[in-house]
């Protein structure tokens, strides 16, 4: 059921609402069992149980074990902890001081790596991706090598949707024993990632994007991967990540993740008929559009755009105005006129990347929402064109 009255919310990679079964799944551990998980009386045994029942219900799920999840604060601190932890413990074991990543990750695994350059001693080398923003596999082979910390590459990308071929990139790695992260955290909304230690070391998931709490993630550490804690303190989640756990979170982490992987996977091909909709619509209807990221290899919610002679950001406040709720590239970016570094990393030239639009669609999203935004999205393009053309005195 929508919930959000006359407004018509298009930006379900950003965030989503939590699902109402979620929160009846959470409420129990904020009053009646609010125990500390490492207490040993019986309050921290309740918590405790809800804790590793939450760790084994997301490690079902993955086809894991429970002991190769870490519970964490969001998708970011999931990131963090792959790339510094495992960088600086093949680092200081193995004298491993490459970081290979795509040159279209999110900011949390791009400014993670920047920083790792510019003040830990790594050099950051970025993967070959072509027009879609996927990662060559021959060029991982061409640079892959021992000296490599470890590989980070997005699953499905948070601003132009494409899915890259993670499994093929996951056995490369594994070939040359060099640690494989995935960063799954649009993707687990929209795919199943059963199995995923066939191919991949390290995967990073935030509950949010799948209808769960904020502030809460995790992190699949597969046995055996090297990794140096990068929070320290009482020794919680095996001492990987020290912290008195967000039992509540996670519990409705744990429950989000199980309902997504599911009834939200079943609701996949739904999906893509409206963002098929989207786009061709787009297409036929605005000129001077181009659809960023891959036209089929995408996830199944999300619709992105570049428009010439279009401010993305004074697009993004008409729509607003409208009804609509979208956004122009990640979340984290909105108002910032700097063109995208993901548009600019799949070639498209700064001005055209400040016309970007996305449109994200969830398990709310109706057939008349999108009729509404396909009619509506020409006019304000039309609007905003005219309005420079007045400006610029033609
Ligand atoms: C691909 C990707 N990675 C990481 C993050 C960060 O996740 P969180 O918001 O849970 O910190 C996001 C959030 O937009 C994302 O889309």
């Amino acid at each position: 059921m929508n919930t959000f009255g006359d407004r018509i919310y298009l930006d379900y990679a950003a965030t989503t609402p939590v699902d109402s079964r979620v929160v009846e799944a959470m409420l129990p551990y904020f009053d009646h069992q609010f125990g500390n998980p490492s207490s040993v009386h019986i309050f921290g045994q309740e918590a405790e149980a809800a804790l590793e029942y939450a760790r084994e219900t997301i490690a079902r799920i993955l086809g894991v074990t429970s002991d190769e999840i870490v519970f964490t604060s969001c998708g970011t601190e999931s990131d963090n902890l792959a790339l510094r932890g495992v960088a600086f413990e093949r680092k200081i074991k193995y004298g491993a001081d490459r970081i290979l990543i795509s040159p279209v990750e999110h900011h949390a695994v791009s400014h993670t790596a920047r920083q790792m350059a510019d003040h830990f001693g790594f050099r950051v080398e970025f993967l070959k991706v072509d027009s879609f923003g996927m990662v060559d596999p021959d060029y991982l082979r061409k640079v892959i090598a021992q000296d490599v910390a470890i590989v980070s590459v997005i699953h499905g990308n948070n601003e132009i949707g494409s899915i890259n071929p993670v499994m093929e990139l996951g056995q490369i790695c594994r070939n040359y024993q060099v640690p494989f992260h995935v960063d799954a955290v649009q993707s687990a909304a929209h795919l199943s990632i059963k199995g995923l230690d066939e191919w991949c070391d390290l995967a990073s998931f935030g509950a949010h994007k799948f209808y769960g709490p904020k502030g809460v993630g995790a992190l699949f550490i597969r046995k055996g991967t090297p990794i140096l804690p990068i929070q320290t303190g009482g020794g919680q989640e095996k001492g990987i990540r020290s912290g008195t756990q967000n039992v509540p979170y996670i519990v409705g982490m744990a429950k989000a993740f199980e309902l997504a992987q599911t009834e939200g996977l079943s609701m996949q091909s739904l999906l893509i008929q409206l963002r098929n909709r989207i786009i061709t619509s787009v297409q036929n209807e605005i000129e001077g559009c181009r659809l960023t990221g891959h036209p089929t290899e995408r996830l199944a919610n999300h619709a992105s755009f570049v428009f010439d002679g279009v401010d993305g950001n004074q697009l993004l406040v008409l729509l607003d105005a409208a009804g609509f709720a979208c956004s122009s590239g990640s979340a984290c970016k909105t108002g910032d006129p700097k063109p995208s570094e993901v548009l600019l990393g799949i070639g498209i030239p700064p001005k055209l990347a400040l016309g970007s639009l996305r449109v994200t669609l969830g398990k709310y999203t109706t057939p008349e929402e999108v009729e509404k935004f396909v009619i509506a999205l020409p006019l304000l393009i039309n609007k905003i064109r005219n309005m420079s053309l007045v400006v610029k005195g033609l």
